[in-house]
């Protein structure tokens, strides 16, 4: 690539936009993954994941993109012939379900339509059919419709009551939405670096409890690149047992100091308070959401498309007349919605902003819509963020 490509405001479902002081941690000169530095910093991002996560648990640092972590909790516990209930209610449980099936697992499904989610109810049902359940695994945040699994408790205390693992998948929800893993009875939260953490992409972790950890230490999976006692074991003397991508952890670091500079309550109010404008202000602009308001996400925020509305026409206007870039749907839900990232740094400004390319790119194809009420919708809910920001 020759030429640097034009900043844009990217609020897509990841990878979002990265901080500069973030950026510059990159620069730091190399250090041996072997030696005292690499150890202090193993450290300290170990203790930042634990205070985000409210968690005494051990976590596991990958240089890998969330798949690679989602991989590590399913070939680390799923076992041939095991029972495994995941529920499905977008494309991700649908993927963690098939990796799952993969690994010979017996995978009872639990299936909702896409906007809804199923309740704890079917999932007590799916735990009672399994003969031995090993665990309870389910994607927190499915970033596909934009649907927040909003019973996650209820989910693990089932699990526990039937004497299973249980398992979150929070790649795209972790720091923009409540997580504690300990009061919630989570025994292994996955998560990824480029969505609501805001670090570019390529560390991934996953948090392994007590219980688990005597698991896969007593029953070691077959992967040498995703083996939690591996990495625990050199985790014992503060290394990891491949080369870790050392300038993304410096950023990964640096982030999650961010983080909690902010600190989660304030982190997830902003969250919340940015999402509430963009449904308020899509709503005032005739894009009705998505999701059903019991399980509706506040960091991927979706909308209907109106009918006839091109979405390739319509983001492409977006994104080349006013730089803001966002995702449509894929799978099934390819062409039907808009999903928009609110992730990570995401402020005031950049909701007014995205609100204002949503409301011009409509009205350039010809869709009449009010962008200043749209943007007066925004601007009500937005008043609840702290200092106005
Ligand atoms: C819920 C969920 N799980 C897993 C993944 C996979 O993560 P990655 O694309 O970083 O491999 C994603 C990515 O969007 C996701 O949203």
């Amino acid at each position: 690539m020759t030429d640097l490509p034009r900043r844009k405001l990217i609020m897509l479902p990841g990878p979002t936009n990265v901080p500069e002081r973030v950026t510059a941690a990159m620069l730091r000169p190399t250090i041996n993954h072997r030696g005292p530095e690499f150890k202090l910093l193993l450290k300290s991002m170990v203790a930042k994941m634990q205070r985000v996560l409210e968690t005494s648990s051990d976590v596991v640092l990958l240089s890998a993109s969330g798949t690679g972590a989602v991989e590590t909790a399913v070939k680390n516990i799923v076992r041939k012939d095991d029972d495994i209930v995941v529920p499905v209610f977008g494309e991700f449980g649908g993927r963690l379900a098939d990796q799952a099936a993969d690994e010979g697992g017996n995978v009872i499904r639990v299936a909702s339509e896409m906007g809804t989610a199923p309740s704890p109810d079917l999932i007590e049902d799916a735990a009672r059919k399994a003969k031995s359940l090993k665990a309870v695994m389910v994607v927190y945040n499915d970033t596909s419709p934009g649907t927040t699994y909003r019973w996650l408790k209820e989910a693990a205390d089932i699990a526990k009551a039937h004497g299973a693992f249980f398992v979150a998948d929070a790649v795209s929800i972790v720091g923009g939405d409540e997580l504690p893993q300990d009061r919630w009875g989570i025994d292994m939260v996955v998560g990824a670096s480029q969505k609501c953490l805001a670090a570019p992409a390529g560390v991934s972790f996953v948090s392994v409890s007590e219980g688990l950890k005597k698991y896969v230490s007593r029953n070691r999976p077959s992967s040498s690149y995703f083996s939690i006692p591996k990495y625990l074991e050199f985790g014992e003397r503060g290394e990891t047992p491949y080369t870790p991508a050392i300038p993304l952890f410096f950023a990964f670091d640096e982030a999650l100091g961010m983080v909690l500079e902010e600190g989660m309550e304030r982190r997830v109010a902003r969250h919340r308070a940015t999402a509430s404008a963009l449904y308020s202000a899509l709503g005032a602009g005739g894009l009705d959401p998505f999701v059903e308001p019991a399980v509706r996400s506040n960091v991927v925020v979706t909308a209907r498309y109106p009918e006839g509305l091109d979405d390739h026409a319509f983001r492409s206007a977006a994104e080349e007349k006013f730089n803001v870039v966002m995702a449509g749907g894929f799978g099934q839900l390819k062409g039907k919605i808009l999903r928009i990232g609110n992730m990570g740094e995401v402020q005031g400004h950049h909701v007014l902003s995205t609100v204002s390319a949503v409301g011009n790119a409509l009205n350039m194809l010809g869709r009449r819509v009010d962008v200043g009420g749209m943007l007066a919708a925004a601007e009500e809910k937005l008043a609840a963020l702290a200092g106005g920001r």
